[in-house]
């Protein structure tokens, strides 16, 4: 597996930001658009910042257009709603043009909105062998091994042959809408984000491939070519990974 370590939250942070700046300037070379769908949670609102305030100019943001991974079935103004969270942070800071944020709507019926969202993805973005092509999924990972809203206990979702699906999280019970593990491994590059000694244990027994992680959807996902696993010290103390 492709395994960085950065010494700090903030090196990581940076660390992104700088794969961001190289990648989108790579493809970019060769397309008109760059599609990048944003993780939610707290790890990569270090990251939102850092781009908002030291990467203005160092990317061509007018050429991206923003999804995500994953959204809870919350309203947009809610505290806990990820598209919420990057407009704040991020979107306002930079003004990116509303038509190229398509947020799922998580104050939609769920079912609904997870097929309307899986048809957007076909719609927008290029087709590959099986699903839509992101140019970049951005993911982190629960101390439980679930990435984006593709939790231990939904192996379905990593097979399934739709684009988007309704999750629960299995302790809140909390309706999520995700992408599933096939438009992941469709994606050109996924960055796994992992930050902070909580993730410790499970990152640890996922790098090291103990045979009980392999079957957490972060582990599956991150075994891919494609995946970088992006961490810091506090996630990841031990030794440097191959
Ligand atoms: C979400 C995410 C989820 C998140 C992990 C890690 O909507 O919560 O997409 O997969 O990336 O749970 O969350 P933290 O970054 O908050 O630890």
């Amino acid at each position: 597996m492709n395994v960085q370590i950065f010494n700090t939250r903030e090196q990581l942070a940076r660390g992104f930001c700088d794969f961001l700046v190289h990648d989108t300037r790579n493809i970019l070379q060769h397309s008109k658009q760059y599609s990048l769908a944003l993780s939610g949670g707290s790890t990569p609102i270090n990251v939102f910042r850092m781009l908002a305030e030291e990467y203005r100019t160092r990317i061509p943001w007018d050429c991206i257009h923003f999804y995500w991974g994953d959204e809870r079935c919350v309203p947009p103004d809610h505290p806990e709603s990820n598209y919420g969270s990057a407009r704040v942070i991020l979107f306002d800071q930079l003004h990116i043009s509303d038509d190229h944020i398509h947020r799922i709507k998580g104050e939609a019926e769920p079912e609904a909105e997870a097929a309307h969202y899986g048809s957007l993805l076909t719609q927008m973005l290029p087709a590959g062998n099986h699903f839509p092509v992101f140019d970049l999924v951005m993911l982190g990972m629960g101390d439980d091994g679930h990435t984006a809203s593709i939790f231990p206990d939904r192996p379905d979702l990593l097979t399934s042959n739709y684009n988007c699906a309704v999750a629960l999280h299995p302790d809140t019970g909390q309706k999520r809408i995700t992408i599933t593990g096939g438009v992941i491994l469709e994606a050109r590059a996924i960055v796994i984000l992992v930050s902070g000694t909580s993730k410790r244990e499970m990152l640890e027994s996922i790098l090291q491939e103990k045979e009980f992680a392999l079957r957490f959807p972060a582990a599956i996902l991150g075994r891919s070519p494609s995946a970088r696993w992006f961490c810091d010290r506090d996630a990841s103390p031990g030794k440097q990974y191959a």
